[in-house]
């Protein structure tokens, strides 16, 4: 017999997301499900997940031990968010009524507003500022069952504006329970120092940049936002080069809105994903289908700049690249913490099915952070994150759309939302 800490009993229904990882093609489409199901874990890591029969047989609870009834609820790994950019101040809610009257995100851009007006207030912003502000974006997330997310620099520009950054989500991390995977991204615009000389600010980030984020530990992963008026692809592969030289993971904001090529760059510099592809052209599709670099769709910025135009998701699938779905949560292109809106838009707006979007947003999302030996899936040896909704099947996750669905969320083999609401840290 194995002895438990943490006994969830009886799910109606289990979703596992287990399986290979990543899930490509038809893959991405099978869901396990596994009826009256229960998972149990030690020190926050899974021991079992399977039949009540067999938990039975093989786990017994610990002394002191916490037993879940789960009766009615259906189980399923948390769900991982793969892009945001989180650490940001202010938010820009009158340029969104000036893109409401027909201005579009590109052509405020142009004005000097979007990303810029982030960062003066972001710069602005003390640390302890940007600490707050995090902790509560992380708890809406919590609650809506995200149990790991991605989170960006990029509105500091400068030396130690980004470092303040990323220092305040280092912070975060510490005191929330939702984990925190780094990313810096001091390519995200060009700062308004360098507006005419960015290849003096790509020199700055190579030798300076780079390094000192390295060597504090700051960041797991570098990020370019590739596109026509910033990043060029030659920018861009100098900067993902001189990343992965300092033993930094690579990712990039690829083919959003015009098709530059950043998804085969990507992919040709071995890019942990490629983000965004809205733009994508039919040879970064094929790079990508041919690559372990994931394609990590964000279907909430079609939908809040109200562009007709969607990633392709299917023909994403169909060729083989590892779909993954985030919020791109953002105060310009995509003011949402809900990967629950997310997995309803992947069915909605990107074709997707219902198992490929629980599929993306829990394995898919844990490879395009390198971190699916891990997450991703309720399966021996994993976190114990999970999540538990009060729902009929998994179906309605997306069918019953608007609510929030969550009644518990399990973090590290502790539960940290219980009915609705966050526990107290022990
Ligand atoms: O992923 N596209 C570039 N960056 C963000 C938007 C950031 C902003 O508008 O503040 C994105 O969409
Ligand atoms: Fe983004």
């Amino acid at each position: 017999m194995k002895s438990a800490d943490l006994i969830v009993a009886g799910c109606t229904e289990l979703i596992t997301c287990s399986g290979e990882i990543p899930k490509r093609k038809s893959d991405l489409g099978k869901l396990e499900t596994i009826k009256d199901g229960c998972v149990a874990s030690i020190d926050g890591k899974i021991i079992f997940a399977g039949s009540r029969h067999n938990l039975n047989r093989e786990v017994k609870l610990a002394a002191g031990g916490i037993y879940l009834e789960a009766d009615g609820l259906i189980g399923l790994p948390g769900f991982i968010d793969p892009h945001t950019h989180l650490p940001f101040a202010g938010d820009r809610d009158e340029e969104f009524v000036l893109r409401l009257q027909g201005l579009t995100y590109q052509e405020l851009a142009a004005k000097g507003m979007g990303i810029q007006t982030s960062v003066k207030a972001t710069r602005t912003a003390s640390k302890e500022e940007l600490v707050n502000l995090c902790l509560k974006r992380l708890d809406s997330m919590l609650l809506m069952g995200t149990t790991t997310v991605e989170a960006k620099s990029g509105y500091g520009l400068n030396q130690n504006d980004e470092i303040k950054q990323l220092e305040a989500l280092q912070e975060a991390d510490k005191k929330h329970p939702v984990d925190i995977v780094p990313t810096y991204m001091g390519a995200h615009e060009i700062p308004p120092e360098y507006r005419a000389n960015k290849s003096a600010y790509i020199t700055f980030l190579v030798e300076t940049m780079i390094p000192v984020i390295r060597e504090k530990k700051l960041a797991e992963f570098f990020d370019v936002f590739c596109e026509e008026g910033v990043y060029s692809i030659e920018d861009t592969r100098i900067l993902i080069r001189a990343a992965h030289q300092a033993g930094l993971k690579t990712r990039i904001h690829a083919d959003e809105f015009v098709s530059l090529g950043g998804a085969r760059l990507a992919a040709e510099e071995g890019a942990a994903s490629a983000d965004h592809l809205i733009a994508v052209s039919d040879e970064g599709i094929q790079s990508l289908a041919k690559s372990s670099t994931a394609a990590t769709l964000l279907p909430h910025v079609s939908f809040f700049l109200m562009q007709e135009k969607t990633a392709p998701a299917r023909r994403l699938i169909d060729e083989g690249a590892v779909v993954a779905l985030a919020t791109d949560f953002n105060p310009g292109s995509s003011m949402t913490e809900s990967m629950l809106f997310i997995l309803r838009l992947g069915v909605f707006l990107l074709k997707m099915s219902i198992e490929e979007v629980l599929n993306a947003s829990t394995a898919n999302a844990a490879f395009a952070l390198r971190r699916h030996q891990t997450i991703g899936s309720l399966e021996l040896e994993k976190k114990m994150d999970m999540v538990l909704c009060d729902l009929p099947n998994y179906r309605h996750l997306v069918y019953h759309t608007g609510i929030n669905p969550v009644k518990h969320v399990i973090k590290n083999g502790r539960i940290v939302v219980k009915n609705g609401r966050i526990q107290p840290s022990p």
